[in-house]
């Protein structure tokens, strides 16, 4: 016998999917870029300087989610740690963010 999608297997699926493909917002992610992030990565992701990756190009976004998190956690050369001032989430935001500026 065919089994057919009932329409909660159905809605079940779409929740899920939907966590899946929005780990972070990129609209709180672009908030908090422009009051953390922006006086040394730029508006445009950029790099206000030469050691700064442009990230607009990809640089510094090689690496999964969870290590850049980490990175911004404990700091990186003369990027400051974001941990205790943004959350985990926040963070997530805003690597989603970043992503979005390429
Ligand atoms: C004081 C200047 C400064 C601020 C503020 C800053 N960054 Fe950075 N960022 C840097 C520098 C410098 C590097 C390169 C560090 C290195 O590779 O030594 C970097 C690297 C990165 C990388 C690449 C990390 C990696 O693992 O290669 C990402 C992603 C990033 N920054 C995102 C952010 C985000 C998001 C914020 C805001 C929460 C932020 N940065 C705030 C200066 C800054």
């Amino acid at each position: 016998m065919r089994r057919r999608t009932t329409p909660l297997g159905l809605l079940l699926l779409l929740l899920g999917l939907s966590t899946v493909t929005q780990a972070g917002d990129p609209f709180n992610g672009r908030t908090l870029y422009l009051k953390h992030c922006v006086q040394c990565h730029g508006e445009d992701g950029s790099g206000a300087v030469l050691a700064i990756p442009d990230l607009s190009r990809g640089e510094g976004l090689f690496k999964p989610d969870h290590m850049l998190v980490e990175a911004l956690k404990q700091g990186l050369g003369t990027m400051p740690a974001y941990q205790g001032l943004l959350s985990d989430h926040e963070l997530a935001d805003l690597i989603t963010y970043t992503r979005t500026l390429q």
